[in-house]
């Protein structure tokens, strides 16, 4: 006999969480797969990489020494002094071990930092097509969530006027992503520099600043973080983490750094969340930081190699053209021409090709028009799966 259940009742809020696309089509795919179907994944945006055996082998030796534990809650001394060291380094700037928060991945930077400053009343700038969580957590928290469109037509770096244009006296948060998520675009230092000019007479907004991909770059492209200006910096919270550089998705560790005050208010939200970070984990990031690097270069050269790879293939496929990114480990071709909608061309691609890749729409609706790909995989794969596409499209 089957019961009823009860109505569940989720409260008000649950209604203005979104999702993350790229894990339903994974889901969908892997139904497919377990139906007995081939499917190419291009949809996944993690590196296809095992982590480097120096930090797993820290990893283990972490466990066999008891690192096992509940840790302090902003995470361990160490592990804080070693990014604040990390970051110092790269971003140019002095950063001190209590201004750092380990966390359980970059996206809780983004849940935290929303959770702590936005509000109702409040808006909140963020790139449409962007990683789709920015929109989700603005909205939870119950701000107003402001698109601004990261355009094609300007090689999908920022465009500084797109953000100026939008801030109002509402305006409480910036987000900021370079390299980006999803189009693999870069703002360069000029572009910057116009946005943070005009911030400088708003010390009531803040910027949170998405470098998860700074490690991805190409061509010479140059990563400017908002942190490395001093007269910005009391307003800047910057995202960066371990899972896209050093291939260590799984692990779940990623760091937030920002001035000692909002970094405890944020501290007392993982107290009230997950209490700390995984200790071993903790440990095997200090690893990652401050150990060979070799394996994070040859990942990086083959991530080159696959981003010009398939940027030919796309721009094979009649109807597909494809910007060639300079960051992070994705393309973005334009499929207009098709006359299909982005969702359309996903959800035949994948049906009726065996192809899994994420409509634009999945980042905003400023995504429309477009399929974004992950290239974090092997070169076979990637002819397999865009051998399929224009095998799709040929025959339409
Ligand atoms: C732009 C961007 N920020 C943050 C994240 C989240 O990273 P993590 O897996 O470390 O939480 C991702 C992951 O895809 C991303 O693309």
């Amino acid at each position: 006999m089957t019961q009823t259940l009860p109505s569940l009742n989720l409260a008000s809020r649950m209604s203005r969480l979104g999702t993350e696309t790229a894990f339903e089509v994974l889901a969908r795919a892997k139904q497919l797969e377990s139906e007995g179907r081939d499917i190419v994944h291009l949809e996944i945006g993690e590196p296809d990489f095992d982590t480097p055996a120096n930090i797993v082998e820290a990893g283990r030796q972490a466990l066999a020494e008891g690192w096992t534990h509940y840790g302090p809650a902003a995470g361990l001394p160490d592990a804080r002094e070693a990014v604040a060291h990390y970051v110092a380094t790269t971003r140019g700037t002095s950063v001190n071990g209590n201004e750092v928060c380990i966390v359980p991945g970059g996206k809780p930077v983004m849940f935290y930092a929303l959770l702590a400053l936005a509000e109702a009343g409040d808006e909140v700038i963020f790139p449409d097509p962007g990683f789709p969580i920015y929109e989700s957590m603005i909205r939870f928290a119950g701000a107003k969530a402001v698109g601004c469109p990261i355009r094609e037509s300007n090689g999908f770096a920022l465009d500084p006027q797109d953000v100026i244009s939008r801030l109002t006296e509402k305006t409480k948060l910036v987000i900021l992503n370079s390299p980006a998520n999803p189009t693999g675009g870069v703002t360069g230092r000029t572009q910057l520099e116009e946005v943070l000019a005009a911030l400088r007479n708003r010390p009531d907004v803040w910027i949170l600043s998405d470098e998860i991909y700074s490690r991805l770059l190409y061509d010479g492209a140059e990563h400017v973080s908002p942190l490395s200006d001093p007269s910005i910096r009391d307003r800047v919270i910057l995202l960066d983490g371990f899972s896209k550089t050093w291939a260590m998705t799984g692990w779940r560790i990623g760091f937030g750094v920002m001035r000692q005050d909002l970094c405890e208010a944020i501290t007392k939200l993982m107290i009230n969340s997950n209490s700390c970070t995984a200790s071993f984990t903790q440990r095997a990031a200090i690893e990652a930081l401050q150990g060979d690097q070799s394996d994070v270069e040859k990942m990086h050269a083959k991530f080159d190699k696959r981003r010009k790879h398939i940027v030919g293939l796309l721009n094979e496929i009649p109807g597909f053209s494809c910007h060639l990114p300079k960051g992070a480990f994705y393309v973005m071709p334009n499929i207009r021409e098709l006359g299909m909608t982005a969702k359309e061309l996903q959800d035949r691609l994948l049906l009726e090709a065996g192809v899994a890749a994420l409509a634009g729409t999945a980042f905003g609706a400023e995504g429309e028009g477009y399929l974004r790909f992950s290239y974090a995989t092997d070169i076979p794969t990637i002819e397999k799966g865009l051998g399929r596409v224009r095998e799709f499209v040929e025959a339409l």
